[in-house]
């Protein structure tokens, strides 16, 4: 028994070990990625899980897109974490590699690197491209505040945009073009985020001229806003969603060029508020003014569920991709479903304690393949619910 069993045995009920400690063999079927990380990892490689069986067939099948959020160190530097990309998915973006903190080291220069090899790779692999993401307060270079400032910062944005989107110009299926521009406690009417550095040094209108200008850059790309904590149906997510349902209808009357929006869908598991009216309203309000839905960050926070088996955790998850999955993929609007990762090998959640305060002791396991690269049950609820969807 290698120790990873071992410790793989203490966290699963006895009867699953004796399953995997059985090695049930591997199917030639089954890609090498699958083989190796699932039998190093001591569980049996799933069958029926690629080719037909992958994530991004089942997505095909119905007309839509099925991706994750691609981690670039994980990407360089782990052939398996490229096979299962490669494997399962018909869209990626990149988790931060084009986020300004990451792209520029310095004003005058950009890290162009992973950028371009993770487009290289989608584009050899058929896959489509989301940017992410032109203009946030966050992810923000240490060089930033001393050198933007109210008279060169709509320079500093424009030309951005131009270099950034220019250079992958017909590349990306859509940009987010303004990442969470909606925040409540900044107490403004139309619920703007003044405390963001672009709204403080340009004033509203940062937003439109982002968007005036990707366009502009890259008239092939779908232009997308995107945001969270829209999609409970509380106090909370509902001013927001009314703020971002403002915003967006406004942007559509004033002529400002903005084809999706896009929900990021960080959700909780062991809560007990729902998300079916505020979901609906919210792709019934984006679908009104003629956009594209994106689901662009899927992942269920689980840090909240009580028990400890492994087993009984994921099927909490997975309930819970089923009923969110369930209500956005009730009409056509929705396009894409992208989670924020594909395995919790890499996941934002599990970075520090901060979004584990309930069990700073454990990992969170919010996504579809499990840190062995082995399809969880989010994995099949994810599938099923692709499965049910309307073709598009
Ligand atoms: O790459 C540097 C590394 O060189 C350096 O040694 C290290 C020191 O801390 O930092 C590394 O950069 C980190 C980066 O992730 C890459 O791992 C940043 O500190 C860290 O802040 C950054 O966190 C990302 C966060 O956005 C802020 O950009 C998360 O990975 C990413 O998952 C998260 O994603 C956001 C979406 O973009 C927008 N929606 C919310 C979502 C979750 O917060």
């Amino acid at each position: 028994m290698t120790a990873s069993m071992t410790k793989t045995k203490n966290r699963i009920t006895r009867r699953q070990w004796l399953r995997q400690a059985a090695g049930v063999a591997a199917t030639a079927a089954t890609p090498l990625f699958l083989r190796q990380s699932a039998l190093a990892a001591g569980s049996p490689a799933p069958e029926g899980t690629t080719g037909p069986g992958s994530l991004k067939a089942h997505a095909a099948a119905r007309g839509l897109l099925t991706g994750c959020a691609v981690n670039a160190a994980l990407f360089r530097d782990d052939e398996n974490f490229r096979n299962l990309l490669a494997e399962q998915y018909n869209i990626v973006v990149p988790e931060n590699c084009l986020k300004w903190n990451i792209l520029r080291p310095t004003p005058d220069t950009y890290a162009f690197e992973d950028a371009d090899s993770l487009v290289a790779f989608a584009e050899a692999h058929g896959m489509k491209v989301r940017g992410h993401n032109f203009v946030w307060h966050q992810a923000l270079p240490t060089w930033f505040a001393g050198t933007v400032n109210k008279d060169n910062a709509r320079k500093m944005l424009v030309d951005h945009i131009r270099t950034v989107g220019g250079r992958y110009k017909g590349k990306i299926h859509s940009w987010d073009v303004v990442n969470e521009a909606i925040w409540i406690p900044d107490n403004r009417p139309d619920g703007l985020r003044s405390s963001s550095p672009w709204f403080e040094m340009l004033g509203p209108g940062y937003i439109d001229l982002a968007f005036r200008t990707a366009r502009e850059v890259d008239p092939n790309a779908l232009l997308t806003y995107n945001d969270y904590s829209i999609e409970y149906d509380n106090d909370e997510d509902g001013k927001k969603r009314a703020a971002v349902l403002a915003l967006i209808r406004r942007m559509k009357a004033d002529g400002v060029p903005l084809d999706a929006l896009g929900i990021q869908s960080h959700i909780k598991a062991g809560g007990t508020v729902g998300f079916h009216q505020g979901l609906r309203e919210l792709i019934d309000g984006a679908k009104a003014l003629g956009l594209q839905v994106f689901l662009t960050e899927l992942d269920v926070n689980d840090d909240a569920v009580a028990t400890e088996d492994i087993a009984e955790r994921d099927k909490i998850v997975a309930e819970v991709y089923r009923s969110y999955l369930e209500t956005a993929l009730e009409g056509p609007e929705v396009k894409a479903v992208l989670t924020w990762g594909a395995s919790d090998r890499n996941t934002w959640l599990n970075k520090g304690t901060k979004f584990r305060k309930q069990h700073p002791d454990r990992l969170q396991r919010p996504l579809p393949f499990d840190a062995d690269y082995a399809p969880t049950p989010a994995f099949f609820a994810l599938r099923q619910a692709l499965d049910k969807a309307k073709k598009r």
